[in-house]
């Protein structure tokens, strides 16, 4: 197969190293790709969906293979296939449920998925409203994308109106706030079937222990102890399969990775939100863990029958560090000289590349997530050791990372009977 992988992060740095590694690949393409995809495939700057899709036509590729969430949205899947090009990804009409957060949640309710408590708001006096309504803490999100940064935990009074003002667009979604664990639960879907990958948790919040502002996600690690075999069950049962079948009853079917943002509470499973796409750490930690031939279930997947089509697993658990630019996750930094990515990979980690670029001076950090320090061990302990070690050889100017990622996991399994 030849294939071309559309984005620029550390979740396509990560899928092109897993691809790299897949009998059937014999060419990988990356649009506009980074320096480290630039290692296993071949980078061609190509912006535009017109511009992507005469790389794929240029080139023969097989089959597309689409990282973020804004060429979904734009319609990068409808504009493929309608040229008769395959391709991994749902719909525009489809990523509305990553896309727009209150089609999100009008969709979960029409289709009984449970969730937070919420209310569509379209100016700030309806906003305050509301917040009298469900109380503190509380939950905003705005409306549009925004890179996981669109939503504040609002945690007393005091606080609301200058977050209101942060977020207010539009529309504003305010939500009841749940307690529990957060997983992120993605499964790829021919459209009508479900097949999960393994259970991650992210890290949200920039500073350890879960303080600071939201980010995309600061660390991530993969783990089957994430999820015991009755709440798999539950979250297939009620969140997934209810998401697919509705999609399809409403003919609007939803193909590519569906991402359940999952928290864990003490009534089961309910959705955060759903994405369009991979996670972005948590593809990290997942292509790490991978074993097999991925690229044959994806274009299963893209052919629309996902039947008889498994994902193989290593049993040690994964983990992925991220190493973020000064200033993230506010304005960052770029131009930092990045060093030591060989002298970690020498331990056996691998450093997958998000926000980088080569420069006269060498490698230069370019974006607020520098790096993905990715590891495995035979237990969470073991990995988050080898990541971490890994990590202290890398240096660049104005670097931060949560020292934390894997702990609440470490935390919960000391607590469990093994
Ligand atoms: P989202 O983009 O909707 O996943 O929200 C980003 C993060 O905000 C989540 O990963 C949670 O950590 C937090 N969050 C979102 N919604 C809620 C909620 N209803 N209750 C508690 N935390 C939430
Ligand atoms: N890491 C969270 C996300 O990709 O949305």
């Amino acid at each position: 197969l030849k294939v071309l992988l559309i984005g620029s992060g550390g979740r396509e740095h990560a899928l092109a190293w897993r691809l790299a590694q897949s009998h059937s690949v014999e060419k990988i393409y990356a649009t506009p790709g980074n320096p480290g995809i630039a290692n296993v495939a071949e980078c061609i700057q190509a912006q535009t969906i017109e511009d992507q899709l005469a790389v794929a036509e240029a080139r023969k590729v097989d089959l597309t293979i689409v990282g973020p969430e804004a060429p979904l949205v734009a319609g990068i899947v409808d504009r493929f296939r309608a040229a008769g090009k395959a391709i991994v990804g749902p719909t525009a009409a489809a990523a509305r449920l990553e896309g727009s957060k209150a089609f999100s949640k009008d969709f979960m309710v029409r289709a009984g998925i449970p969730t937070a408590r919420y209310r569509t708001v379209t100016s700030i006096e309806e906003a305050r409203a509301a917040l009298e309504e469900f109380g503190f803490p509380v939950v905003l999100k705005a409306d549009a994308l925004a890179a996981g940064k669109g939503v504040i935990v609002v945690r007393e009074r005091a606080e609301a109106n200058h977050s209101l003002r942060l977020l207010m667009g539009s529309k504003l979604v305010i939500e009841e706030f749940l307690e529990g664990e957060e997983v992120s639960f993605i499964v790829l879907s021919d459209g009508r079937t479900a097949l999960p990958l393994q259970p991650t948790q992210d890290h949200k919040a920039v500073f350890d222990g879960d303080r600071g502002p939201n980010t995309g996600g600061m660390g991530a690690y993969c783990d089957s102890r994430i999820l015991g075999a009755s709440e798999y069950r539950q979250i297939m049962d009620a969140v997934i399969q209810p998401a697919l079948d509705l999609m399809v009853h409403e003919a609007n079917p939803f193909t590519g990775f569906l991402y359940a943002g999952l928290m864990m509470t003490r009534n089961g499973p309910k959705v955060l939100e759903f994405n369009a796409r991979l996670g972005d750490p948590e593809t990290q930690a997942l292509m790490f863990r991978m074993s097999g031939d991925f690229a044959s279930p994806l274009a299963a997947a893209a052919r629309g029958d996902l039947s008889g089509v498994n994902l193989e697993w290593h049993a040690e658990p994964s983990i992925c560090v991220v190493l973020a630019a000064r200033g993230y996750p506010g304005e960052v930094r770029t131009g930092d000289i990045i060093t030591g990515i060989d002298e970690a990979e020498e331990t056996g980690a691998v450093i997958f590349q998000a926000g980088t670029r080569n420069s006269e001076k060498g490698l230069v950090t370019s974006g607020g997530r520098v790096l993905g320090v990715t590891a495995s061990g035979a237990d969470l302990r073991t990995a988050i050791d080898k990541a971490y070690h890994a990590a202290g050889r890398i240096h660049f100017a104005g670097m931060h990372f949560r020292t934390d990622i894997g702990a609440r996991g470490l935390k919960r399994y000391a607590a469990e009977p093994v």
